[in-house]
C-alpha cells in the first residue's frame, strides 16, 4: 500500500489505497487505456480521409512535441499526488483551490466520454456476431447492415448493456484484480491477433507495399491545414490525456519507476498498434480497388463488404480485437468517475462503480437512440452521439490538457515537478520549456479550432 500522501498544506487529500503489481501491469493497463477506438476505428479512416504519409507524419511529430508531454504531466501529478484527479490538484496546490476544477472537469469528461463510447463499442461487439454468421450479399445489403443497427435503439441499448456490464465487472475487482489482471490477458491477445491481420495484409493480399507506401511515403500536396490540425487533436485523444486518466493510472504507480521511460513505452506502444492497424486495414482497401477515403463509415461499412470475400477467419478476429480495444479504454474512462467517488466521498469500490457505471450507463442511452437528437447546437439538429463526442474531444478535452499543462508548467514547484521526474537535468529542462511554450500553444490551437476561430481557416462549409 502507498504512504498516505498530504498536501502541501498538510491536510491529507487520499488514504491509503490500491498499486499495480507490478510494472508491466501500469505499462499494459495504461496502453490498453490509450489503444481503443481511435486506434483501429479513427485513425485510419482520418489517414485515408487527409490523403495517407504526409499527415501520419505530421501526427507522429504531434504525438511527441504536445502528446508525450502531456502524459508526463498527467504521470507526475498523478504519482506524486497518489490521488484521484481532483485530489491531485488539492494535494499539489490546496484544499478549494480552484485549480482542482480541473480534475472535475475530468471525471465529467470519463463520465461523458464512456456514455457514447460505450454504444460504438457495442456496434463492435454485435459485429462479431455477425461475422460469425458471415458477410454475404450485394455490397449494399451488406453496408445497410450498419444503419439498421445504427437506427435500432432496441440493438444499441442491447449491445450498450454487455459493453457496460463488462467494464463495470472488471473495474469492481479493483486496481489489481480487475484493471491490471485483465489488461493482461486483453492486451497480449490484442496484440496478437493485430500481428496476424497485418500479416494477412502485407503477404495474404497483394496489396501489402501500396499500403506502406500510403501510409509511410509523405506526399506533402495532400496535407491540408484541416489535416494537420486533426492530427493535432487526435494525438492527445489517442493517448487518453486531457481528463485525468493518466493522473488515475499515474496514481497507482510505485515510486520507483522511471516516468519517463514509461511515458515514452506507452505512447510508443499506442503508436505502433495504430501504425499496424493502418497497414492491415489499408492492404485489404487496396487489394479490391476501392478509395482509402471511405470516412468514419471505413470500419463497419466498407470493411464488412471485403470480409464477404475473404470470410470470418479475418473478421471474427478484427471485431474481437476492436472490442477488446474498446473494452479496456472503457474500464480507464470507468475508473477516473469510480476514483473520485471512493478517494474523495469514501464510497466503497463496489457502490462507486454500480451506481456511477450504472449512471453512465442510463445517459449512454441517449446516444443510442439516434432519433433523440439535440436541436441546431452546430446549425442543425443532431444526435446525442456526435453532440457529446464534438463536445469532449474538441473542448473538455483540450481545455482540460491546457489547463493540466499550465498548472504543472508555471504552477507546480520545480522541486516537487522534478523529483517525480526523477531528474533535474537536461530532459528535465526540455520538458518543462516544451510544457511551458509549446504544448499549450498547440493546445490553444485546438481550442480555438474547435471554435471556429482560427484567421486562417475556411470555416463557410
Ligand atoms: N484513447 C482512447 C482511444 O484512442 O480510443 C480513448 C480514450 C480513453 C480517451 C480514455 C480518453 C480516456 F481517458
Amino acid at each position: 500500500m502507498a504512504d498516505t500522501p498530504s498536501s502541501q498544506n498538510g491536510d491529507t487529500v487520499c488514504k491509503s489505497r490500491g498499486q499495480w503489481a507490478g510494472h508491466l501491469g501500469f505499462i499494459l493497463a495504461a496502453s490498453g487505456s490509450a489503444i481503443g477506438l481511435g486506434n483501429i476505428w479513427k485513425f485510419p479512416y482520418i489517414t485515408g480521409d487527409y490523403g495517407g504519409g504526409a499527415f501520419v507524419l505530421v501526427y507522429l511529430i504531434c504525438v511527441v512535441i504536445v502528446g508525450l508531454p502531456l502524459m508526463l504531466a498527467e504521470l507526475i501529478i498523478g504519482r506524486g499526488a497518489q490521488c484521484n484527479p481532483v485530489g491531485a490538484f488539492q494535494h499539489f496546490h490546496r484544499k478549494g483551490s480552484p485549480w482542482q476544477l480541473v480534475g472535475w472537469l475530468g471525471v465529467a469528461s470519463g463520465f461523458l466520454i464512456l456514455s457514447f463510447y460505450s454504444i460504438i463499442a457495442g456496434w463492435a461487439i454485435a459485429y462479431i456476431i455477425k461475422s460469425i454468421a458471415g458477410f454475404s450479399g450485394s455490397a449494399e445489403t451488406i453496408q445497410s447492415q450498419f444503419g439498421a443497427l445504427v437506427t435500432s435503439p432496441g440493438a444499441s441499448i442491447f449491445w450498450h448493456t454487455i459493453f457496460m456490464g463488462l467494464c463495470i465487472g472488471i473495474v469492481v475487482g479493483g486496481v489489481q484484480k480487475g484493471i491490471e489482471r485483465w489488461s493482461k490477458i486483453l492486451m497480449p491477445a490484442l496484440f496478437l491477433i493485430l500481428l496476424g491481420l497485418m500479416c494477412y495484409g502485407l503477404f495474404g493480399t497483394h496489396a501489402g507495399m501500396k499500403a506502406l507506401t500510403f501510409l509511410f511515403k509523405p506526399d506533402f500536396h495532400k496535407l491540408t491545414a484541416e489535416g494537420v490540425l486533426s492530427a493535432l487533436g487526435h494525438a492527445f485523444f489517442t493517448l487518453s490525456l486531457g481528463m485525468g486518466a493518466m493522473i488515475t493510472y499515474g496514481s497507482y504507480m510505485k515510486k520507483s519507476e522511471s516516468l519517463l521511460r514509461d511515458a515514452v513505452t506507452v505512447s510508443f506502444l499506442d503508436t505502433f498498434i495504430a501504425l499496424m492497424a493502418g497497414v492491415a486495414i489499408f492492404a485489404m482497401v487496396f487489394n479490391y480497388g476501392l478509395e482509402p477515403s471511405q470516412g468514419p463509415g471505413l470500419i463497419f461499412k466498407t470493411l464488412p463488404v471485403l470480409f464477404a470475400e475473404t470470410g470470418p477467419w479475418v473478421s471474427v478476429p478484427f471485431f474481437v480485437l476492436l472490442a477488446f480495444a474498446a473494452l479496456t479504454s472503457g474500464i480507464s474512462l470507468l475508473e477516473v468517475v469510480v476514483s473520485y467517488f471512493i478517494d474523495q466521498r469514501g464510497w466503497s469500490r463496489v457502490k462507486a462503480t454500480i451506481l456511477w457505471g450504472g449512471m453512465i450507463y442510463l445517459v449512454g442511452i441517449l446516444s443510442a437512440v439516434s432519433s433523440w437528437q439535440i436541436p441546431f447546437i452546430r446549425g442543425k439538429n443532431e444526435s446525442f452521439l456526435d453532440i457529446f463526442d464534438f463536445i469532449t474531444t474538441n473542448y473538455m478535452l483540450p481545455v482540460g490538457g491546457f489547463l493540466t499543462c499550465l498548472y504543472i508548467a508555471w504552477i507546480m514547484k520545480d522541486k516537487d515537478r522534478s523529483e517525480e521526474f526523477g531528474s533535474s537535468g537536461k530532459l528535465y529542462r526540455a520538458l518543462r520549456f516544451t510544457l511551458r511554450y509549446i504544448t499549450p500553444v498547440a493546445l490553444v490551437v485546438v481550442i480555438l479550432h474547435g471554435l471556429k476561430l482560427l484567421p486562417f481557416m475556411d470555416y463557410s462549409h
